[in-house]
């Protein structure tokens, strides 16, 4: 039974060299390139968060062989243009993303290629989150793709539509849109070319070199056509997910007396932000054994106790840490000092609207602050209040509370965090296991 109430008492010592779960990005990309690539290939420590399975059911459903020993995955690969004919009869797919943006976003591009229909639902968090900022574009390209009313989930797509490359100026800065359009682009006709207002993650331009696929990067733009396929790679290991990794670093510098390791994370340039904000805070942060897992690089980060200091969060930063920011908050309530945050409106449209549940809790703490629209202003305190705070079943919002529970004079109790499972199945046993007093 997945725990929904998490109960946390403070903790002064924390120890020892941990591997959090694996990323999800990564993850859910590994999959999707081994489904439609030529031949088989083997995903070591895939992470098994609901949200990675539900991509994986999706694959099933389209008849990819997917074989399961512990987190290893071995995916014999269809080809660009075998999804879905083992089960012609279907006329329409129904997938059910559960709670996760990635899998829809993604998934959305790559089956407006297809040539059968599919129907995409997720559950009430996913239901509410805007989906426009995909089927828009993916309309530009010919897709048959439509959203419900508000703009948001189910989204329908009709399969056989003839897609065309685009040339794309995103108006937000969204890894999500530029993965989907993509995969979009490996089924039009022509070139299609994604332009980013600032860098965010880019995970699937990496994989998609793994998989031997050509694009063109050219400062921030990126570039493929549909005319090559995809070549499955013996051997594809998943790094550990700095976004997980993100609440024990934060634990370690705020746990009065705390030496962590955290192996085998990922330190992508676009996914660094965390470390960047942290030590720009005054966190004693060390990278040690760097190395690739594939494309992608990889270290071990040490973290022990220290003082933080309230900062002006460089804007520069806030794509790269956008789903550290509950963390971070928790960090600001207890540095010296005032810590703002602005440009970073995207919060308010994720798994909840992070600035207000995060404000919300951070209050009941006894933490001064003050929301807007695009951020927050926070100013820190010596010790958090204990009390009653609610994750509106947000996985990140559920962790980020658990870490401030180290630094906390009574208990919080945090209501609905089940969707810890969506990315961090092992959250609680992990922060057990380090010294965290939490149940
Ligand atoms: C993700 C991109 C980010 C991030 C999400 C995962 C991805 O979203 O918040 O958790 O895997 O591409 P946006 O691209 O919408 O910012």
């Amino acid at each position: 039974m997945t725990k929904n109430i998490f109960t946390t008492k403070a903790a002064n010592k924390l120890r020892g060299a941990i591997r959090v779960a694996s990323d999800k990005s990564i993850s859910h990309r590994a999959i999707i390139f081994s489904a439609i690539a030529n031949g088989i290939t083997n995903i070591y420590n895939l992470l098994t968060g609901t949200d990675v399975l539900a991509t994986i059911e999706v694959f099933r459903k389209l008849g990819v062989k997917i074989e399961q020993q512990n987190n290893d995955f071995k995916i014999y690969g269809v080809g660009k243009h075998g999804l879905g004919i083992t089960n012609v009869k279907l006329e329409n797919f129904n997938f059910d993303l559960g709670n996760s943006g990635t899998a829809m976003r993604l998934l959305a591009g790559m089956l407006a290629g297809q040539n059968f229909n599919s129907i995409l639902i997720g559950d009430e968090s996913l239901t509410k989150r805007p989906m426009l900022r995909v089927t828009e574009p993916l309309q530009q390209m010919g897709a048959q793709i439509v959203a419900s009313k508000n703009g948001a989930p189910p989204l329908q797509i009709k399969g056989g539509a003839k897609l065309q490359g685009i040339e794309y100026q995103m108006p937000v800065a969204s890894a999500q849109v530029k993965s989907s359009l993509l995969l979009a682009g490996l089924y039009a006709d022509g070139q299609t070319t994604v332009i980013e207002p600032a860098p965010t993650r880019d995970h699937t331009e990496r994989m998609l070199q793994s998989f031997a696929y050509p694009i063109l990067q050219q400062g921030n733009s990126v570039s493929l056509n549909s005319t090559n396929s995809l070549q499955a790679v013996e051997n594809l290991p998943i790094p550990a997910d700095i976004s997980s990794a993100a609440f024990f670093m934060v634990a370690a510098t705020i746990a009065a007396d705390a030496e962590l390791t955290l192996l085998e994370v990922g330190i992508n340039p676009t996914r660094i932000g965390i470390i960047e904000i942290l030590r720009l805070m005054g966190a004693n942060i060390e990278l040690k054994n760097m190395r690739f897992f594939g494309q992608e690089p990889v270290a071990d980060i040490y973290v022990s106790s220290s003082k933080l200091k309230g900062i002006n969060i460089p804007l520069h930063l806030v794509p790269l840490a956008i789903d550290e920011f509950p963390v971070i908050f928790v960090a600001a309530s207890v540095a010296d000092g005032v810590t703002v945050l602005t440009g970073a409106e995207e919060l308010t449209v994720k798994e909840s609207n992070r600035i207000t549940v995060m404000a919300d809790g951070l209050r009941t703490l006894g933490v001064e602050l003050y929301p807007t629209d695009d951020g927050i202003k926070i100013i820190g305190v010596k010790k958090l209040n204990g009390g009653k705070v609610f994750a509106h079943g947000d996985h990140r919002i559920a962790m980020a509370f658990s870490v401030a529970g180290i630094v906390a004079q009574q208990s919080i109790i945090i209501d609905d965090c089940a969707n810890v499972v969506t990315s961090f199945p092992n959250f609680l046993t992990l922060a057990q296991q380090i010294g965290m007093q939490i149940a």
